[in-house]
């Protein structure tokens, strides 16, 4: 029989227990409540703050995450050992993840034990659990490779025994969706949390897989980070279980986007582009006919509206554009080209992506100018810039630049010379405009210490943006070009007309 999801739903993110063990990330305790406390307003049930054994700092953040009053349970990873069930109850949590192996291959090799050893030592974590207040949810390490008559045996004496949840996990990713669907049912003992890795790919259809036969709660991570190549990712899941099968997972999905942003900057663990539903390009259009398509009717080239998960369209201009899309977007820039200027400005658009280049705000800016004849003065000169960094220095940045034809000297100390210097650059010119800096990404064209570096930056002022770029061998340089550029589009007067030719 096939069951169509136990709803509603139970989400249980783990980003800062399995998310943190992406190799290279580390949370402080302030960072993980930070993240607690936006997963819990988005609507999570269960938050797995970490792991009581592992750290002071793990322990620190597990105390402050249940006394934080969140709307959502705290968990902690325990192994079955009292000692680590003693630190997650000394540490406040609710609930515990109590992990044990339960493939022949984990607990021969890996604890070197029988499988009567390990059920031993399950049922005296779960009695030992349970005498100390805890809600526990057993979670069988490895499923997908156990004796699913073993495991079925573990998780229903585990129940007997006290148990108040179970987990499936598939720890390494080698799940298919076809078996999940005949390997969850007979282990619904009580309510069941599925596990997934995505190793193969598979974790999102996997868990999807398991919750249409029966489990009722899923692990996920933001941004799908996790061991290895990670776990089920919330976004995903939330959007496919929304989008693609009409659940009402009781997810505040527009915070989708600003979590996934969030945790990045925490994390540094940057968002692939072409992601799913949180990468940059999820939403963008270039191509003429998808552009054209999306402006007609979203509908066409988009599978939900970007506003359901925090997010905004973006049409980018290329070499793929089409007329509609330069025209629409000048538009929004405030240019306004006859069919001739427009034919000429798509053309030169064209020839930069055949060359190429990524056509910024800026380029289009000046392209347009040139073609439709509008005099152009910057209204930023830059004059010098001096950068001090080193071991024994804290990075400092000293600009002179001519602003509005008035010579401005700035300084500014920054988390390194080119921090330093794009905020000695937003000073000087703080008695125009206030300049945000939204974006910033740099690619080495060439390889080598003495690569062409381009630098990419996104600013923003009263609500207006513009895409610029510099290119150099100099890192700094790049920047304060890119930087000086965008500034000099976004401080353009705004009553200047732009309708038509200089004459
Ligand atoms: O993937 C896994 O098996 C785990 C367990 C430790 C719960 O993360
Ligand atoms: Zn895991």
């Amino acid at each position: 029989m096939i069951v169509l999801f136990v709803e509603p739903i139970r989400f249980f993110d783990t980003t800062l227990r399995d998310g943190e063990q992406t190799p290279g990330v580390s949370l402080t305790p302030a960072e993980k409540l930070e993240i607690a406390t936006h997963l819990a307003d988005l609507g999570v049930h269960v938050i797995e703050a970490g792991s009581a054994a592992a750290s002071a700092g793990e322990r620190e953040s597990i105390r402050a995450i249940a006394d934080a009053g969140l709307a959502a349970e705290c968990c902690t990873y325990v192994r079955a050992l009292p000692g680590d069930i003693d630190l997650a109850a000394d540490a406040g949590a609710d609930s515990v993840h109590l992990v044990v192996p339960v493939s022949d291959l984990h607990i021969g090799k890996k604890l070197r034990k029988t499988r009567e050893q390990v059920c031993e030592m399950a049922w005296s974590a779960i009695e030992y659990a349970k005498s100390r207040g805890l809600i526990v949810e057993l979670s069988g390490e490895d499923a997908s490779r156990a004796d699913q008559a073993f495991l079925a045996e573990v998780f229903r004496e585990g129940v007997e025994r006290g148990a108040d949840r179970l987990c499936f996990c598939d720890t390494v990713g080698l799940l298919t969706p076809e078996r999940a669907a005949g390997i969850i049912p007979p282990l619904l003992f009580a309510p069941l949390s599925i596990h997934c890795h995505d190793d193969l790919g598979f974790a999102l259809a996997n868990t999807v897989a398991a919750l249409r036969a029966g489990a009722s709660c899923a692990h996920v991570t933001v941004n799908g980070l996790g061991e290895r190549a990670g776990n089920t990712g919330l976004e995903e899941l939330v959007m496919a279980l929304e989008v693609l099968y009409g659940v009402d997972t009781g997810i505040v999905t527009e915070e989708l986007y600003p979590l996934s942003t969030h945790v990045a900057r925490l994390t540094g663990v940057p968002l692939a582009t072409n992601k799913p539903i949180v990468g940059e390009m999820a939403f963008t259009h270039e191509s003429g006919i998808h552009a054209h398509g999306v402006m007609r009717d979203a509908s066409t080239y988009e599978p939900l509206r970007p506003e359901r998960v925090g997010r905004k369209r973006r049409i980018v201009l290329g070499k793929h554009s089409g007329s509609a899309a330069v025209e629409a977007a000048l538009r929004d820039m405030g240019y306004a080209p006859d069919s001739v200027q427009l034919a000429e400005i798509v053309a030169r658009i064209k020839r930069l992506g055949d060359a190429g280049m990524r056509t910024t705000d800026a380029d289009i800016m000046a392209i347009a100018d040139t073609v439709m004849e509008i005099e152009f003065t910057p209204c930023i000169e830059l004059r010098q810039f001096t950068i001090v960094s080193g071991s024994n220095a804290i990075p400092t940045a000293s600009v002179t630049m001519l602003v509005n034809g008035d010579e401005i000297t700035g300084a500014a100390v920054g988390t390194g010379p080119v921090d330093a210097a794009i905020r000695a650059l937003q000073e000087s010119v703080a008695d125009v405009g206030s300049v945000r800096l939204d974006e910033y990404s740099v690619d080495a064209i060439t390889g080598g210490t003495d690569a062409l570096v381009d630098v990419s930056v996104k600013l923003s002022k009263d609500g207006k943006t513009v895409t610029s770029r510099g290119a150099r061998t100099d890192i700094i340089m790049a920047s304060v070009e890119a930087v000086i550029a965008g500034m000099n589009r976004l401080l353009r007067e705004e009553h200047e007309d732009r309708s038509q030719d200089s004459d």
